[in-house]
C-alpha cells in the first residue's frame, strides 16, 4: 500500500510537470474601440483568459493609459496599445480574433438604428483594415445596429475577396445572458443551469427568446411568456434609461462579449463542444442573416442548430413572422450602405 501511495504521488507530480511542459494555448486578440465603455472592462476580462498570449488594444484616443494600467496585471498575455488610423494595421497583424465595440452608444429615446449613420462608417473602415491585415481571424461585431453592421462587414469582406461567412459573428450573447438571468429570477432556478436560446436579430422585436426551448424544461403561463419576452427585448433600453444619457450597457455587455470570446478561443483550440447564439449569415429562414444557436469549431461556424426553429409555440411562430420584415429592412440598409460608399 505504501509503495502504491508513493507511486500515486510520483504520478501526480509527473502530471503537474507535464502540464507545465504542454504548449500553452496562445491566441492573439485585438479589441477595436478598446478605450470605450465596453472596451475597457472587456479588455480586463480578456486579460484574465489563460488562452490569450497577446492583447492588442486599438482606439482613436485614450488607449495608452488603458493599456499601461492593464499591463500591470500578472496574467500571461502581453498588452500592446495602438492609437489612431496610422497604427490600425499593426494592431491587426497576426491576430486570431478581432472584437469590435467601436462606435457611439444609444442615449434615451434613441433606437439602435439611430446609430446607423455614425457606426456604419466606423465599422466599414475597421473591416477594411481587418480584411487587409488578418483576413483569417474570427470577427466579433458588437457595434450597433448589429442587424445592419454585420451585413455591412460581409459586403466589405466580399469586396476585398476574403469573406468567410463562418468567421463573421454578430455578438448577441448579451440577449442570452439577459434571458437566462430573467428566467432564473422569475422561476427561482439556479442561474448556472438555465439556458435560453435567443434567435432572430439584435434590436427590439427582432430579438426572439425561445422560452419554450429553455433548459432545464420550464413551463410558463402565457402572461409570463409575454412579460419575459418584452423584458428581454427591451433590456437594453432599461439600461439606457437608467444611465440617463451616459450611454448603454457596458459592464454586462463586456461580460457577455468576454464569454463569446472565450468560447471562440476554446473552439479554435479544438474543444469540440462549443455552442453559442450569434447573428450570422444563414439559410435557416428566407433572410440572409439570422441569429441562431451554432456549434463553433476551429474554422468558425461548424453547424447551425436549425432544429431550434422546429416545434415553436404559436406565440413564437407569430413573433418570428413579425420580426422578419424589420430584420430584412435592416439587412438591406446595411448592404446598400456598403455598396453606395465604395
Ligand atoms: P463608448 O462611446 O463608451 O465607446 C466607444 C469607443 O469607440 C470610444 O472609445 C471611441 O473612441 C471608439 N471609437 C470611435 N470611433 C472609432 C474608430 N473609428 N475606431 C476605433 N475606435 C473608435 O461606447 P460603448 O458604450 O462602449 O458602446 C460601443 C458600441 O457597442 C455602441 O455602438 C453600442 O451601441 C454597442 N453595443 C452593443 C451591444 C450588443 O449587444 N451588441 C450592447 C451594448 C452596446
Amino acid at each position: 500500500a505504501l509503495r502504491g501511495s508513493f507511486a500515486l504521488k510520483a504520478q501526480k507530480a509527473d502530471q503537474r510537470f507535464q502540464y507545465h511542459l504542454q504548449p500553452q494555448a496562445s491566441y492573439k486578440v485585438a479589441i477595436l474601440g478598446a478605450a470605450g465603455g465596453i472596451g475597457q472592462p472587456l479588455a480586463l476580462l480578456i486579460k484574465m483568459s489563460p488562452l490569450v498570449s497577446a492583447l492588442h488594444l486599438y482606439d482613436v484616443a485614450n488607449v495608452k493609459g488603458v493599456a499601461a494600467d492593464l499591463s500591470h496585471c500578472n496574467t500571461p498575455s502581453q498588452v500592446l496599445d495602438f492609437t489612431g488610423n496610422s497604427e490600425l494595421a499593426n494592431s491587426l497583424k497576426g491576430v486570431n480574433l478581432v472584437v469590435i465595440p467601436a462606435g457611439v452608444p444609444r442615449k434615451p429615446g434613441m433606437t439602435r438604428d439611430d446609430l446607423f449613420n455614425i457606426n456604419a462608417g466606423i465599422v466599414k473602415n475597421l473591416i477594411k483594415a481587418v480584411a487587409d491585415n488578418c483576413p483569417d481571424a474570427f470577427i466579433h461585431i458588437i457595434s450597433n445596429p448589429v442587424n445592419s453592421t454585420v451585413p455591412i462587414a460581409a459586403e466589405i469582406l466580399k469586396q476585398k475577396g476574403v469573406y468567410d461567412p463562418k468567421k463573421l459573428f454578430g455578438v448577441t450573447t448579451l440577449d442570452v445572458v439577459r434571458a437566462n438571468t430573467f428566467v432564473a429570477q422569475k422561476k427561482n432556478l439556479k442561474l448556472i443551469d438555465v439556458d435560453v436560446p435567443v434567435v432572430g436579430g439584435h434590436a427590439g422585436i427582432t430579438i426572439l427568446p425561445l422560452l419554450s426551448k429553455t433548459k432545464p424544461a420550464v413551463s410558463f403561463t402565457d402572461e409570463e411568456i409575454q412579460q419575459l419576452t418584452v423584458r428581454i427585448q427591451n433590456a437594453g433600453t432599461e439600461v439606457v434609461e437608467a444611465k440617463a444619457g451616459a450611454g448603454s450597457a457596458t459592464l454586462s455587455m463586456a461580460y457577455a462579449a468576454a464569454r463569446f470570446v472565450e468560447s471562440s478561443l476554446r473552439a479554435l483550440d479544438g474543444d469540440g463542444d462549443v455552442y453559442e447564439c450569434t447573428y450570422i449569415q444563414s439559410d435557416v429562414t428566407d433572410l440572409p442573416f439570422f441569429a441562431s444557436r451554432v456549434k463553433i469549431g476551429r474554422k468558425g461556424v461548424e453547424a447551425i442548430i436549425s432544429s431550434d426553429l422546429q416545434g415553436l409555440t404559436e406565440y413564437e411562430q407569430k413573433a418570428l413572422e413579425a420580426l422578419k420584415p424589420e430584420l430584412k429592412a435592416s439587412i438591406e440598409k446595411g448592404i446598400a450602405f456598403a455598396h453606395k460608399q465604395t
